[in-house]
């Protein structure tokens, strides 16, 4: 057989099985699997999960079959399904949310599709559910980023603990921001969206947390004199996703207040090339995000610069310089990179 007919033919079961998994995160079996003490035959997870047995029955086979799932028999000959020890932290971590992007991007396939033609459509924005999903993500995932900022980012822990003013471009749901505002009482915090549902639902999300604020900014078009100046600008997975992405790093280095003013942004950092990072799923399954995701998200007009997530840390950084800042890249777990970006001295 030829390699691209195994390649290929490999792949679309990997595909197959990763679209089942996806509907078994999301129709609960992994939870059930995972809070039951001992195994569990169809009949039990079906009915734990309210499910027809039938279906959860088949769904089990492909997930043991897969090894995703482990398989034994019962005293009475009947098939028990268990999940390996380890398995249950890793679901209630970034595992769980990250398992429903296959749904995902199974439900967004005919309008990605559709951009595909040159008389399609240009772009299709995140939904609702693809910032539900960022969100669990962040749920498991925002004191470890803000432990990076604060370890990486030359004192900010100091400057945030003393009190300044704080903005974060494209915060989606906007636990990251919420979690460091409460970190820090001193420093006044504002999350910003482009997406207006967002800045509301926010405001009423986190309307407790009385040193954050909110606020609608399509960070592509920052005024010439921006309104306010802030001491620290972050953002996290948004620089690539921009139309027009060194339009919104000249507008962020505008914003900073004069001398000492600090933006720091994390975001993904391949090689920026298949050649490098051939052989490599990891690289190869953020090229299908972006396929899915980023580009449609970043053609919110049709001369976006349409970065994607794997444009590379030096195009990134390389943007960043452009636009006028000093940058240091350093690398975090991932295939995520920090990028310090300051004014030059
Ligand atoms: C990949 S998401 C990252 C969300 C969040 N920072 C996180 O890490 O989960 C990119 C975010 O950028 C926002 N965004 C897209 N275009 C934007 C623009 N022109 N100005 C400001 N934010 C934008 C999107 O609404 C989205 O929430």
């Amino acid at each position: 057989m030829s390699t691209f007919v195994e390649r290929a033919t490999e792949l679309t079961r990997s595909a197959l099985v990763g679209v089942a998994m996806s509907l078994a995160q999301e129709v609960g079996i992994f939870r059930i699997l995972a809070s039951s003490d001992c195994p569990l035959t169809s009949g039990q997870v079906a009915e734990a999960g309210k499910l027809k047995e039938r279906y959860a029955r088949e769904l089990l086979g492909c997930l043991a079959t897969a090894r995703l799932v482990e398989v034994s028999k019962s005293g009475d000959e009947e098939l028990q399904y268990s999940l390996e020890d380890g398995a249950s932290e890793a679901l209630n971590a970034r595992l769980g949310p990250f398992l429903t992007f296959p749904s995902l991007l199974a439900s967004i396939f005919s309008p990605v599709k559709d951009c595909f033609y040159k008389d399609g459509p240009t772009s299709v924005r995140y939904t609702d559910q693809v910032h539900d999903i960022l969100d669990s993500i962040s749920r498991a995932s925002a004191p470890g980023v803000a432990e990076t900022f604060l370890a990486k980012v030359p004192d900010l822990k100091i400057k945030l603990d003393k009190g300044i003013d704080v903005i974060e471009f494209g915060s989606g749901r906007g636990r990251l921001s919420a979690t460091l505002a409460q970190q820090f009482p001193n420093s006044r915090f504002v999350a910003s969206e482009v997406v207006p549902d967002l800045v509301k639902t926010n405001k009423d999300r986190w309307a407790h947390i009385a040193n954050l604020t909110f606020s609608l900014d399509d960070l592509c078009s920052v005024p010439e004199v921006p309104n306010k100046q802030y001491d620290w600008v972050f953002c996290c997975d948004v620089i690539h996703d921009l139309p027009n992405p060194l339009a919104a790093l000249q507008g962020i280095k505008r914003m900073l207040r004069q001398p000492n003013g600090l933006f720091s942004f994390l975001d993904i950092a391949t090689s920026g090339s298949p050649l490098k990072d051939k052989g490599s799923m990891h690289v190869a399954s953020f090229y299908a995000l972006g396929t899915f995701l980023c580009i449609p998200e970043s053609y919110q007009r049709s001369d976006s610069l349409a970065l994607g997530p794997c444009s590379g840390k030096h195009t990134i950084a390389g943007l960043a310089t452009k636009a006028g800042f000093q940058v240091k890249d350093v690398p975090v777990e991932d295939m995520t990179a920090l990028f310090i970006c300051e004014l030059p001295k």
